[in-house]
């Protein structure tokens, strides 16, 4: 089957996936959930990462690969890391406010943290890419066709990279929640994706940063398809007084780990997320 078959699948079991009330979708994670509490109380392991064929996240489950991927020796390029200099990214680049004429519409923000491998150590010179919807919850692509206004002030991407610390640091605008069609009234919780490198291009991830107290994070099933709720609490960043500015922009801080037990949660391969 061609990718554009599968495509076409993808489209018509969204508008049958889109009749689907939130009621139903929340019955489906609790049961899975309920599921999953069962299991972890048996074996005490916890499963850090999530499930590909999540039912409630509809359209996962025609995207996702349904064989084990096939695990080779990484070649010896792949092991070594990936080399960004401070001049392959401009200063401009980290804050996405200044990226235009004038200044974009929403509440200003400064999102920061380190980078981390497992044994806690900083994953330096590293580059850190982000995209995220603008302050009304839309994307600048053409897919995005939320009724939300653009804000020819915004293209809500940026990138910088690790200091000595591991430490990244973004200036931005919070973004809105945006409406998609898993489900009837599916919202996504306000989040900012990430992209990391690490010390390897083998551990490279996409992930996604989400805000503390989110009413949408129970009825989401793309939060919800991580199914342990210490994993899913990482992908929260904290408000933090101290990195807001008085008169100017409120702070998050957000670590991400690549590698271990506390390993922060990555996208699985070949998955394209919303
Ligand atoms: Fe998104």
């Amino acid at each position: 089957m061609g990718s554009h078959e599968v495509d076409d699948a993808a489209e018509v079991y969204s508008s049958d996936a889109a009749a689907c009330t939130q009621a139903q979708i929340s019955d489906e994670i609790a049961q899975l959930h309920g599921e999953y509490q069962r299991t972890l109380d048996r074996t005490g392991a916890p499963e850090a990462q999530p499930r590909l064929d999540f039912a409630p996240y509809r359209s996962s489950i025609l995207r996702h690969p349904t064989k084990d991927l096939r695990h080779t020796d990484p070649e010896t390029i792949e092991l070594v890391s990936p080399a960004f200099g401070h001049r392959d990214v401009a200063e401009i680049e980290s804050d996405l406010t200044i990226q235009h004429n004038g200044e974009p519409l929403g509440e200003r923000m400064i999102v920061t943290g380190r980078v981390l491998d497992g044994e806690g150590h900083p994953v330096r010179g590293q580059l850190v890419e982000i995209w995220q919807a603008n302050s009304a919850g839309r994307y600048i692509h053409k897919r995005d066709q939320h009724p939300a206004p653009i804000d020819p002030n915004f293209t809500g991407v940026g990138r910088c990279i690790t200091g000595d610390d591991g430490t990244y640091r973004f200036t931005t605008i919070k973004p809105g929640a945006y409406p998609w069609k898993n489900h009837l009234n599916a919202w996504r919780p306000a989040h900012i994706h990430f992209s990391l490198f690490g010390n390897a291009f083998t551990q490279r991830i996409a992930t996604q940063m989400y805000f503390p107290g989110d009413p949408l994070f129970p009825l989401d099933p793309i939060y919800q398809s991580i199914r342990d709720q210490s994993a899913r609490d990482r992908l929260v960043a904290s408000y933090d007084h101290e990195l807001t500015s008085p008169e100017w922009s409120l702070g998050y801080r957000w670590d991400i780990v690549l590698t271990g037990s506390g390993k922060t949660w990555a996208e699985p391969e070949g998955d394209e997320h919303e």
